[in-house]
């Protein structure tokens, strides 16, 4: 049990409740039992739902979820959110923590001037290291908040601050792969690394990170192609082979961005094909953002590396930059997240991006083309931020058995149309938001807010 004990003490353990409760078996895990209106979606077909039912956690882990209270578990403490509504954590597998102080800025252009006026601009400050230690406190805050307890991050191509945003998320009790963005070309002279000194930092941090955040992972993080050589590319690749390490990028975003790649790549056939031709497409260790112009042979490589694809509806509509085919996406096989791309999207909310994606999907259901498909539905989108994405970190974002205990508990005030935990939890994620949100837990452990001071 030791090691499942918080490091930091104001951490509370719903096992530590429990602690002097044993079980006979051989194992002596440590229970707890947590009931409320439980809902979670081990298929994207529908809720699972058990109302005042049971989960019982083992060691951080679910060991199953009932209805009833199974005679053996009598004398165990139960922690009630009767009232309450229990939900697996949502994970956001596209975020730049840096971006966050300028979310909401700039949508009147599109992708590449958006860049250049807006994001470049607010990324250079993190050179500091004062304004990154206030910043990403403030961040991780704000994704404890709305329910985000697993995340995948661009920082910037600071190493120190990279750094600290690796170490403050290890303090928040938060789960996080974080990447120190590699950029050597086309980007304002402040934001370009020498190709070998890109590199060089990138191995140090991933070397420091590994010792410094063991429940932060390091993410290799090219911004996207035109950002980076192929000499860089290529030496990033040679990391994420000896290392054995994800990559996150972003693919086909925009259509000036698409011919901008080719123009840059006019022997390699698609853009998918530059990061696999260079090392950058670990099999079902690579996530890549947005996916909106993607064609049929892209496709294909991304089904065959098992490819994280993540759909970020606000940003796609912010920067008018199209709509996700997710309804074909899903048919094909591909796996498909819902993420937020803050600051391109500019509410970090995912229970507000399960919304847009749906809005888009309907949108695009409508359009010549279209026609005929399916929109997505509530269970669907609600899959794709939760188990879709948890997928990255292990067995995470369902309850079924075996899962991380990652949960939500969501209280709303009293309920006078007599709605069902399933109408109660679609009006939350429609029109509801984190001040609902009464515990967080992550692993089994509740997570309290990270950085009060802030
Ligand atoms: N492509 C390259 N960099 C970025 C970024 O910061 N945000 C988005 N949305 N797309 C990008
Ligand atoms: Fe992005």
């Amino acid at each position: 049990m030791s090691d499942m004990m918080p490091r930091n003490a104001r951490h509370n353990d719903i096992n530590a409740e429990a602690s002097a409760y044993h079980t006979s078996a051989a194992t002596h895990a440590t229970l707890s039992i947590i009931k409320g209106d439980i809902l979670h979606t081990p298929t994207p077909d529908d809720f699972e739902v058990f109302e005042n039912g049971y989960i019982i956690v083992a060691d951080g882990t679910v060991q199953r979820i009932t209805s009833d209270l199974p005679n053996e578990y009598a004398n165990l403490p139960v922690t009630d959110y009767s009232g309450s509504f229990i939900i697996p954590g949502f994970n956001d597998l596209h975020i730049h923590a840096p971006q966050y102080p300028m979310a909401g800025l700039g949508f009147d252009y599109k992708l590449l001037p958006w860049l250049e006026r807006y994001t470049f601009p607010a990324e250079e400050n993190f050179a500091d290291p004062a304004i990154a230690q206030r910043w990403y406190k403030r961040f991780l805050n704000k994704l404890w908040s709305v329910g985000t307890l697993r995340f995948s991050a661009f920082a910037t191509l600071h190493a120190q601050s990279t750094l600290q945003l690796m170490r403050l998320s290890q303090q928040s009790g938060l789960r996080a792969f974080i990447g120190k963005v590699n950029m050597d070309r086309n980007a304002p002279e402040s934001l370009i690394e020498g190709t070998d000194d890109s590199l060089a930092t990138t191995q140090k941090l991933i070397e420091k990170s590994r010792k410094l955040t063991p429940d932060i992972g390091f993410i290799v993080t090219p911004r996207f192609v035109p950002s980076t050589t192929p000499e860089l590319m290529q030496g990033l690749g040679e990391l994420v082979e000896r290392y054995d390490l994800p990559v996150q990028s972003h693919l086909d975003e925009n259509l000036g961005e698409i011919d901008w790649v080719r123009d840059l790549h006019p022997d390699i056939p698609s853009y998918a094909e530059v990061y696999e031709h260079y090392g950058l497409m670990p099999e079902g260790r690579t996530i890549m953002a947005h996916c909106v112009h993607t064609s049929e042979r892209e496709r294909a490589l991304l089904k065959a590396r098992r490819v994280y694809l993540a759909h970020c509806a606000q940003s796609n509509m912010n920067l008018t930059s199209g709509i996700m085919p997710v309804r074909r996406d899903l048919n094909y096989g591909l796996s498909v997240t819902i993420a937020s791309d803050v600051g391109a999207g500019h509410v970090p909310d995912i229970n507000r991006h399960i919304v847009q994606s749906i809005e888009a999907s309907k949108m695009l259901s409508m359009l010549p083309g279209h026609q005929g498909e399916h929109p997505l539905r509530l269970p669907e989108a609600f899959y794709m931020a939760t188990k879709a994405g948890g997928a990255f970190f292990g067995q995470v974002g369902s309850f079924e058995p075996g899962s991380d205990f990652d949960a939500l508990v969501i209280r709303e005030g009293d309920n006078p149309l007599g709605l069902s935990p399933q109408e109660r939890l679609e009006r939350f994620i429609y029109a509801g938001d984190d001040r609902s949100i009464t515990h967080r837990f992550v692993a089994g452990r509740e997570i309290p807010l990270p950085f009060p001071e802030a």
